[in-house]
């Protein structure tokens, strides 16, 4: 799965070294080849699956249980907006159409053609009373308008230039 003698394959069995279990490690490894890779594939699931002593069709039902994994590529920036209730309530709708129309993505789901960004609609992300949140990647932002996406979207590009 990772390359031995790697700092990835190092973690990994650090990791694995915690739990009476190899397949005890099933999540963190899972997020391990998603950072590594940007998704899970059919073939990676066959690879950590053989890697912790689990089937690839165990391994699948994990992945395709939650949703912070994905089974197949995304952009660079992976744009998560809160549209349950009370956000919808707030314009979270209108929030999703100005990610939407300015990232080029033109549908939830799709990835604008620079690869930059994927939108998706997601449930309640635990922030109600700064509506409307947005989760970019790994970082939240909070009481986000259409007017605010701007400015958004030109911050995460400087976070993917930050990164190279
Ligand atoms: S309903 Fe949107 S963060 Fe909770």
């Amino acid at each position: 799965m990772f390359t031995a003698g790697s700092a990835r394959r190092k973690e990994l069995d650090d990791i694995i070294s915690r739990y009476p279990e190899k397949r005890a490690a099933l999540l963190p490894a899972l997020w391990m080849i998603q950072q590594e890779r940007g998704w899970i594939s059919e073939d990676s699931m066959k690879e950590v699956g053989e890697q912790l002593g689990c089937t690839a069709a165990y391994v699948k039902g994990v992945v395709t249980f939650y949703t912070m994994y994905h089974q197949h590529p995304v952009g660079r920036n992976f744009i998560q907006v809160c549209t349950t209730s009370p956000c919808l309530c707030a314009g979270a709708d209108d929030v999703v159409k100005a990610f939407l129309e300015l990232t080029g993505c033109r549908e939830l789901g799709l990835t604008s053609p620079d690869g930059k960004y994927t939108v998706i609609e997601v449930e309640c992300l635990g922030a109600c009373g700064f509506a409307t949140p947005v989760q970019i990647n790994e970082d939240y932002v909070e009481n986000v308008t259409p007017a605010k996406v701007p400015e958004i979207l030109a911050d995460s590009l400087k976070a993917i230039k930050a990164e190279g």
